[in-house]
């Protein structure tokens, strides 16, 4: 099932970082970006994930193009099937890991799941508050949280960027299996090349384009 078209996405911010970029994304399927520092992976994530409008092409998210959405339709189809873990983790600040998680579940009508917790090793830091957590701690809540409400498509901006090795694969793993389990799909940013080539597609971008080199 197709979960998201992009078409001959344009953008520039003081000058431009891409142009024609067309772009598919299939349930159970991941695909990697990957490229040098300030190439606009980004950009092209925050275009891709609703977050950002582009100057030109479109972004269809299940069959529909979202700039002919109604807010309403956008913003329901971004609290249930989007999952953003981004650079910027959006956690609230002054609640523990615990109460993040139980906003996440709620608004979702899902349950917080203990065992990726343990996976993620945050299952002994739940009751802490984020801002007490270490930067590897808060990727990994974020993770957490984001799992919680089942979305259909995980757009994923390096997410073993502060990660050791081991986490690291682990998170890969929980990752995959997400997709397998839920029928979803993934688009990763990421610096980490076992993680990008593990996935079914690989692009660059380099020279405003997206070259695919898996
Ligand atoms: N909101 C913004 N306003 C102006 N310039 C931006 C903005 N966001 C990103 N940029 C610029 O666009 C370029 C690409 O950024 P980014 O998409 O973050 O690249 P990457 O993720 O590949 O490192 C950078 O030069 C960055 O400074
Ligand atoms: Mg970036």
């Amino acid at each position: 099932m197709n979960l998201l078209t992009a078409n001959k996405l344009s953008h520039t911010f003081d000058t431009n970082l891409f142009h024609d970029i067309t772009l598919e994304l299939n349930s159970q399927e991941s695909i990697a970006i990957i490229g040098l520092s300030g190439s606009g992976k980004s950009t092209l994530l925050h275009i891709l994930s609703t977050l950002l409008t582009p100057d030109e092409g479109s972004v269809c998210l299940f069959g529909k193009d979202i700039s002919t959405m109604k807010d309403k339709e956008l913003s329901k189809i971004k609290r249930d099937d989007l999952g953003l873990v981004f650079q910027q983790h959006y956690l609230f600040k002054g609640f523990s890991c615990k109460e993040n998680l139980e906003v996440a579940a709620m608004l979702s009508n899902q349950i917080i799941d203990d065992e990726l917790l343990k996976r993620l090793n945050i299952y002994e830091t739940k009751e802490q508050k984020v801002t007490q957590l270490s930067g590897g701690q808060q990727q990994r809540v974020s993770i957490a949280r984001v799992l919680t409400k089942k979305p259909k498509i995980l757009f994923v901006d390096e997410p073993t960027g502060n990660l050791d090795a081991k986490t690291g694969d682990e998170v890969k793993k929980i990752f995959f299996e997400y997709l397998k389990e839920y029928n979803a799909g993934m688009i990763l940013v990421t610096h980490n090349e076992k993680f990008a080539m593990d996935c079914d597609k690989v692009y660059r971008l380099e020279n405003k384009k997206l070259r695919l080199i898996k």
